[in-house]
């Protein structure tokens, strides 16, 4: 998979792609990253990218014609366009599994104030990370690269992402390591029984209370086996 990563500042993918996991499945030609600065493809003669909004209001807006240019070099059948902008869908999971079948991913990087509008003619999707603006989105292109290349075949084994949380539709239940008690703090005892099905059920008990607790939107979503649905109903009683 290649992912080209549209901004005007480049610098701020240094550390992303030289670190660790991102670092290896680069390595490992499991993703190619191109970050590009779209202010090479201005026309101005100031270099500039920006310009003020018709209407008035604060700020600048970022033009189309370096974006569209670049877009038109870059582009090919196989890409899928997205803008980052908070005035949008919101990403989560799902969308990070359903990006992993594209070929080619583009992410338009926004700054200032926002984009033209008619920017939208020349994009496939708009997304956002959340509820909350960022300056720019630059580090919201890097969590869709980091949450989309975990799940590429090859960067990490499997198991490592089935039972993660949203994956299962539920949060992930809490783990442990050694020392078996640490501070006076133990270790759960079934975790340690080498009882298989009883460890089982007491993840799936935990996944469910922490999901109740914390995220109860997400059961409403989630079809439960009569498992779950039982053990839901104790958890309501407590
Ligand atoms: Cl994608 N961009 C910016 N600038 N702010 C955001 C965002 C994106 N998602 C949430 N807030």
């Amino acid at each position: 998979m290649k992912i080209s990563i549209l901004t005007l500042f480049p610098e701020m993918f240094d550390g992303f792609v030289s670190t660790s996991i991102i670092h290896r499945a680069i390595e490992k030609k499991i993703v190619e990253i191109e970050v590009i600065n779209f202010r090479d493809y201005t026309l101005d003669k100031h270099k500039h990218v920006d310009d003020t909004p018709y209407g008035g209001g604060a700020g600048m807006l970022l033009t189309l014609q370096p974006i569209v240019d670049c877009l038109k070099t870059i582009k090919t059948e196989h890409s899928h366009v997205v803008l980052l902008t908070p005035a949008a869908k919101v990403y989560n999971q799902s969308v990070a599994k359903a990006y992993t079948y594209y070929d080619h991913l583009i992410l338009i990087c926004g700054h200032y104030e926002g984009f033209d509008a008619r920017i939208l003619n020349y994009v496939d999707e708009c997304i956002s990370i959340g509820d909350y603006v960022l300056t720019g989105g630059e580090l919201a292109s890097q969590i869709i690269c980091d949450s989309v290349i975990r799940l590429l075949d090859g960067t990490i084994k499997t198991d490592s992402y089935e039972n993660d949380s949203f994956q299962t539709g539920l949060l992930e239940y809490p783990q442990y390591t050694k020392p078996p008690v640490y501070d006076d703090l133990e270790v759960p005892e079934v975790l340690m029984s080498g009882h298989h099905e009883n460890i089982r059920k007491w993840q799936l008990f935990k996944s469910l209370e922490l999901t109740y607790t914390l995220r109860p939107d997400l059961l409403e979503k989630k079809e439960l086996t009569k498992e779950m649905a039982d053990m839901l109903e104790e958890i309501k009683k407590c």
